[in-house]
């Protein structure tokens, strides 16, 4: 039987491509995200879409109870839905503070301990992969909540995979550095900005959705079997120059 796979924020952009890669490794792909598109996303992939506000506790809980009664139980899940909110530090209000901390930071942990007490209760080792980012390391004063939120991510994979080894459940992360997404059209479209995200990364060029989903498939497969607890960056080697002009 193919092992089900749930994507959160799988209607376009890097979660449709780690929807992509799993399938490609034989998996079913359920894909939620706050779009509507995602009906016919998660179609086209052979699976089923869900609409699935992630900054939502109530939604997530009854999304869970329709997957698990129309799909089954997820074996991997894929907390890949996120949201940046830019604003100045000193005029940053708490609502766009905690708006983002919901969906990135609070959703994940409800889906993770949601996903993993299924998982645990029909013994099944699963993988979870969560998409944290370089702003885990890297700061940017603009979006702090953004930052604080996959600094935070990267914390709760470490401290779900030691609550969850017990279970053999592993827990990964993935940190993109500037992938070419709707998230990064802004950059895009400003060739200063541009120029300035490619003048730090080595590899002088964006990455592609793709090769973040390979690595997520990668994660949530047996050949990553004794790796969880880790954040891997897929950055172009990013976080390894230390810049300094
Ligand atoms: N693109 C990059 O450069 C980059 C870099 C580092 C990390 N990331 C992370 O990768 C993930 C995917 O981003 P992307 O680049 O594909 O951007 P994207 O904006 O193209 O895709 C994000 C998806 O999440 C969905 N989403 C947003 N809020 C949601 C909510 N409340 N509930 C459910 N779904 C929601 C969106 O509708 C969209 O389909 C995010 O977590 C983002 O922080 C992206």
């Amino acid at each position: 039987m193919a092992r089900i796979a749930l994507i959160t924020g799988g209607a376009q952009g890097i979660g449709h491509a780690c929807a992509e890669a799993l399938k490609e490794d034989g998996c079913e792909v359920v894909l939620w995200d706050v779009k509507e598109e995602v009906r016919d996303a998660a179609e086209a992939l052979g699976g089923t879409g869900y609409v699935v506000d992630m900054g939502d506790p109530a939604a997530i809980a009854s999304a869970f109870d329709a997957m698990e009664a129309e799909v089954g139980v997820a074996s991997v899940l894929v907390n890949n839905a996120g949201i940046a909110v830019g604003a100045d530090f000193l005029e940053m209000s708490e609502a766009q503070f905690r708006q983002v901390l919901d969906v990135n930071l609070v959703g994940v942990f409800l889906a993770t301990q949601r996903a993993a007490k299924a998982m645990v209760r029909e013994g099944i080792e699963g993988a979870i992969v969560n998409m944290s980012s370089i702003n885990a390391q890297v700061a940017i004063p603009q979006i702090a909540g953004y930052c604080a939120s996959k600094g935070g991510v990267m914390q709760l994979t470490k401290v779900a995979s030691l609550a969850l080894a017990p279970h053999n459940i592993r827990v990964n992360a993935v940190g993109p550095g500037s992938i070419d997404t709707a998230m990064m059209a802004a950059v895009n479209a400003d060739p200063a900005a541009f120029d300035r995200a490619m003048s730090r990364t080595p590899l002088k060029r964006p990455g592609t959705a793709r090769e973040i989903g390979d690595v997520v498939a990668f994660l949530a497969s047996d050949k990553a079997s004794y790796v969880t607890g880790e954040t891997i960056y897929v950055d172009g080697g990013r976080l390894g120059l230390n810049y300094t002009v």
